[in-house]
């Protein structure tokens, strides 16, 4: 660590994991990133836990090899399916999107009834039902798979988009209905779905408060960093940080894609709400 920059790496199945790392940027401002997007084996969300443990432990080890000294596991199902494969295959501390998220839904839930929204592979995983079980929540977990390749065509605040995402909202409150849960927070445990929160603020009681699993990874990460002893000086407060400057936040920034990078450079800006320059493929095997 001595006088080196701390490196991050930051991996997901695509480019939604932009988020986090979106999330990550004004929180920890002298570290690197290392950004990976399987884009060339994604959807995640779909696949059994053994091909995602496989592909997540693939490109943990790519991320170490390029020197991160600290992962940040972006994607929920990766997370949700995979965390010990990648904690096994790589030497370095990992840290995954659905304890964070757990954590955070423990802290705001006052009917201790949360609401988990994400996809088919994480909600059967029942990964974030076991970390909010463990913190006497009680949860149901919805797999909206349609949303995901909304988001990625550009429908956000799109009549389809709010048809859809009413469906689903309906179908998981008839489910706590039955269960005589009074939801009162809902947890977006997908990378991409912090796009929507905009439009799911709209959609909900006022009351029910929406955790976004990109903003709570981030927090996490920085905390995390801080008691590893891997970060220099005092906790910064991001709230009080200077405004971001866009072009250093670029510079500290490397992608790496496995297909298309001018897609990932295209797609990608909009996750991580700003320009990406340059994106670079690599091969990560079958
Ligand atoms: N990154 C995935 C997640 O957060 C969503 C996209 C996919 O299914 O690969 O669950």
């Amino acid at each position: 660590l001595t006088g080196q920059p701390l490196r991050i790496g930051v991996f997901d199945s695509g480019f939604g994991g932009l988020t986090v790392l979106r999330a990550l940027l004004p929180r920890l401002p002298d570290a690197e990133f290392v950004y990976l997007g399987d884009t060339a084996r994604l959807p995640y969300g779909s696949k059994s836990q053994a091909t995602v443990a496989r592909y997540a432990a693939e490109a943990a080890n790519f991320l170490e090899s390029r020197g991160a000294g600290y992962l940040v596991i972006a994607c929920n199902t990766a997370s949700a399916l995979a965390l010990d494969a990648i904690q096994s295959a790589v030497a370095v501390p990992v840290l995954g999107v659905i304890e964070a998220g757990a954590e955070s839904a423990d802290l705001a839930s006052r009917t201790r009834n949360v609401l988990v929204l994400a996809t088919d592979a994480t909600v059967q995983s029942h990964a974030y039902a076991r970390a909010c079980g463990q913190r006497g929540l009680q949860t149901i977990e919805k797999a909206c798979p349609l949303l995901v390749p909304l988001i990625e065509e550009g429908w956000i605040d799109h009549a389809v988009t709010r048809q859809v995402l009413a469906i689903y909202l309906e179908e998981a409150m008839q489910l706590a209905r039955e269960r005589e849960c009074g939801i009162d927070t809902v947890l977006l445990g997908c990378t991409h779905y912090p796009l929507l929160r905009h439009v799911l603020r709209r959609m909900l009681p006022e009351e029910i408060c929406i955790l976004d699993s990109a903003e709570t990874a981030a927090e996490r990460a920085h905390r995390q960093l801080h008691a590893l002893g891997m970060l220099s000086g005092v906790l910064p407060d991001a709230a009080s940080s200077p405004p971001r400057d866009r072009e250093e936040d670029a510079l500290r920034c490397r992608f790496f894609a496995t297909d298309s990078t001018e897609k990932f450079r295209v797609l990608g800006s909009r996750f991580l709400g700003q320009p990406i320059a340059r994106v670079r493929h690599i091969d990560l095997g079958g």
